[in-house]
């Protein structure tokens, strides 16, 4: 008498149409099928949290290639029954007929745990967005424009957001301090529209996480190339690429909801006093062992608003639709919280853009 495990075995081995009958052996497939669903389960969810409609495209392509193969064996098992009866119990003398037989029965096998796998992995994603663990940014691929004033809380903000919705974050205030850090070390002055401009054409995305670019100097550099032309005609490809990401993005700079992505469908300007984002860019420096007057950063901010306002091309400005979100008196927790309601807001299409 086989144990329930080398009977198993031998159909593993020796698939028969008598091992189909067995009890055993179909307690053994459903065993299987329901691991391969628990097993998906958790990809399902991650991948729905973490990238969204790609998701979606994995659960069709996995839940295709199990219609496709379930589908052909069982054209072939019903062929085995109803066309040519007879051979069913010829299988095993006639070697053609055991060979197409076998090979019917582990893919029949395949297609069942991937069906498996594909039920899981739709459970995982379903739970995440029943859940709310998968974003919805994620899900609509969605960009959120944040603009405002220097050290207005932007930046932090829109990197929590990021964050919180798992899609990339791009500080576009980066490349125009790139820009002018290149400029500088090419040994030409700030103002040389040219060479400013030629930096930007050649910048590299690869140099951003130099810690100089964070500076003060950095940033009131910054703000002078960004008043020429070319040189934000030249950044805007890179920020529009970025913005394409099909898991949505954050973007944070002056132009963002204006130039860059007009049509972004979440638009925040984030505004402080000028006093309030000198104390808060006055503590951060000091933090980076800068040792900076109080009222030489104020003058800097002050002075950057002024440029950043009055410049002719993509001055800092909110856009028609975007909300404003006055910093001045909120934590940087409170802030995040007040975004986070603006954007869930605005993506269940609660608010209707403020007019002009
Ligand atoms: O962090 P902070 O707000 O001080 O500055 P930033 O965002 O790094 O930007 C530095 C400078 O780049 C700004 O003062 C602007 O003149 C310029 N900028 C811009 O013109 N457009 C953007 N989208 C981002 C920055």
């Amino acid at each position: 008498m086989l144990t329930k495990f080398e009977q198993i075995a031998n159909c593993l081995a020796h698939p028969t149409p008598a091992c189909l009958t067995q009890p055993v052996i179909l307690a053994a497939c459903a065993g299987a099928f329901v691991l391969a669903v628990l097993l998906a389960v958790p990809f399902g969810w991650r991948m729905a949290v973490r990238d969204g409609h790609a998701s979606r495209r994995t659960f069709r392509k996995l839940a295709r290639a199990a219609i496709d193969i379930v589908l052909t064996c069982a054209v072939v098992i019903v062929a085995f029954h109803y066309v040519r009866p007879d051979t069913l119990g010829g299988v095993e003398r006639v070697p053609a007929w055991r060979i197409l037989w076998q090979a019917t029965i582990y893919a029949l096998a395949i297609g069942g745990l991937v069906s498996g796998a594909a039920a899981g992995f739709g459970l995982g994603r379903l739970g995440a967005r029943l859940s709310g663990a998968a974003s919805r940014l994620g899900r609509l691929g969605v960009v959120i424009a944040i603009d405002g004033p220097a050290a207005s809380g932007k930046g932090t903000l829109a990197k929590r957001i990021a964050e919180h919705y798992r899609v990339p974050c791009l500080d576009t205030g980066l490349l125009y301090r790139a820009v002018a850090r290149d400029v500088l070390r090419a040994g030409r002055e700030l103002s040389d529209t040219a060479a400013a401009i030629a930096c930007a054409r050649a910048l590299n995305p690869a140099t951003f996480d130099d810690p100089a670019l964070r500076g003060a100097s950095a940033g009131e550099a910054a703000s002078v190339v960004a008043r020429i032309p070319g040189v934000r005609a030249a950044l805007l490809d890179y920020q529009r690429n970025f913005a394409q990401s099909p898991r949505g993005a954050v973007l944070d700079g002056r132009d963002i909801g204006t130039v860059v992505c007009p049509d972004a469908p979440v638009k925040i300007y984030v505004t402080a006093t000028a006093e309030e984002r000198a104390r808060r860019r006055h503590g951060e420096l000091e933090k980076r062992g800068e040792n900076v007057r109080f009222e030489d950063v104020l003058d800097d901010i002050q002075r950057r608003d002024a440029r950043d306002t009055g410049r002719e091309v993509a001055p800092l400005w909110p856009a028609k639709d975007a909300v404003q979100l006055d910093t001045t008196h909120m934590t940087i927790d409170e802030a995040f919280k007040a975004a986070l309601d603006i954007i869930e807001k605005r993506l269940a299409g609660a608010t209707p853009p403020p007019a002009g």
